[in-house]
């Protein structure tokens, strides 16, 4: 599983784990705080590790309780079984709720907006019949925690598929592109039965900090100015099953109290510092791209005050979300900060 994610690291995850291999043996445990698709989690879980992954958002959370604790598909009784689930998902009603009001192209916003183009009005209805589903058998308590976040795993799968932006839910492109107008498809999943005992929590990583007693850290926080909560806000709302306000003509819901202080240039520093210091483990490694708005030399000086600080390095393709946005290669850092 891979979608377009700001600082997914899909691609860099065997480089990743060869190198927290070096010094963390197979068995041990290891946080992932800010797990975003879980792909180092699950990377890490297939290497032998036992993980404990978190994110400040509920997406993450859907995708890493999936990854790592369905480690078979669940028993579904209320629907007979996971690939019932599956057609279940792909023959639920259409309904024109929320997501076809807000999101769809015949939609019509509740602020007066014009329709937002995020989904074709086919998709955006159908979206809002599974979300009903789900609510119904949420409220019959029908469905474990698993089978939810499964079921909510793969809407939101389904729905990066068909969704008609850029790379970000920040804006919707102003025709419908064609994958936009494919239905909206259900693919099995691949359940891994991985080795270790895993756990997944949903905290800012600051509040979790203090809680962790793992051998290792891996931090993994944004780089850039862009707001996760903001630009993949449609996707929290789907794991939320909410119905936020919608505001201004990208209908993004409210956002600000889930902003990183990773994200702004005058506080990602001290987000820095702050959650280190509360850390206690052995072995923290750190995720960074040469790009960040922690300079360098400012990042290394603050983990140096913690222990023995090695860097590894490798080239990365830059995630482009528009044209605006530069592209080619960028240096991506892996900083093991060893307690002394
Ligand atoms: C660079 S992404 C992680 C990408 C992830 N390793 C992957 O491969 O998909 C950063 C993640 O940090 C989360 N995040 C931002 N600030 C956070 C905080 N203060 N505490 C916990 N998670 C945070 C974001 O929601 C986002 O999912």
């Amino acid at each position: 599983m891979s979608y377009r994610y700001l600082g997914n690291k899909t691609r860099l995850s065997e480089w990743i784990v060869s190198e927290i291999a070096r010094v963390l043996p197979p068995g041990s445990s290891i946080a992932d705080p800010m797990c975003g698709t879980a792909a180092i989690s699950i990377a890490l879980a297939r290497a032998g590790y036992s993980v404990t992954a978190a994110d400040a958002l509920t997406f993450p959370v859907v995708h890493a309780r999936t990854r790592l604790l369905a480690k078979q598909p669940p028993a579904f009784a209320a629907l007979g079984g996971y690939d019932e689930a599956l057609n279940w998902m792909r023959s639920a009603a259409p309904r024109e709720g929320y997501f076809f009001r807000e999101f769809g192209e015949s939609g019509q916003p509740d602020n007066g907006r014009a329709p937002r183009l995020y989904f074709s009005a086919r998709n955006a209805a159908h979206i809002d019949g599974i979300r009903e589903g789900i609510r119904t058998l949420r409220s019959a308590g029908i469905l474990t925690e698993i089978e939810h976040s499964v079921l909510l795993h793969h809407l939101i799968l389904a729905t990066n598929k068909v969704a008609n932006i850029t790379g970000t839910y920040g804006y919707f492109r102003s025709t419908l592109s064609a994958p936009s107008l494919r239905p909206l498809a259900f693919e099995p999943i691949v359940f891994e039965d991985t080795l270790g005992n895993h756990t997944v929590t949903q905290s800012a990583v600051e509040d979790l900090a203090t809680t962790l007693t793992t051998d290792a850290v891996y931090l993994d926080p944004p780089y850039t100015k862009r707001q996760y909560a903001g630009n993949y806000h449609v996707l929290e709302t789907l794991a939320q099953g909410d119905e936020p306000v919608a505001a201004g003509d990208g209908g993004l819901r409210p956002w600000t109290d889930q902003a990183s202080d990773f994200c702004y240039r005058r506080s990602a520093g001290k987000a820095f510092r702050e959650t280190l210091e509360r850390l206690n483990v052995p072995h923290v490694f750190i995720s960074y791209s040469e790009d960040g708005q922690v300079h360098e030399d400012e990042l290394m000086s603050i983990l140096s005050d913690f222990g023995k600080v090695t860097v590894h390095e490798q080239p990365h393709v830059r995630f482009r979300s528009n044209d605006r946005v530069k592209g080619g290669s960028v240096l991506e850092h892996l900083y093991h900060v060893e307690a002394i």
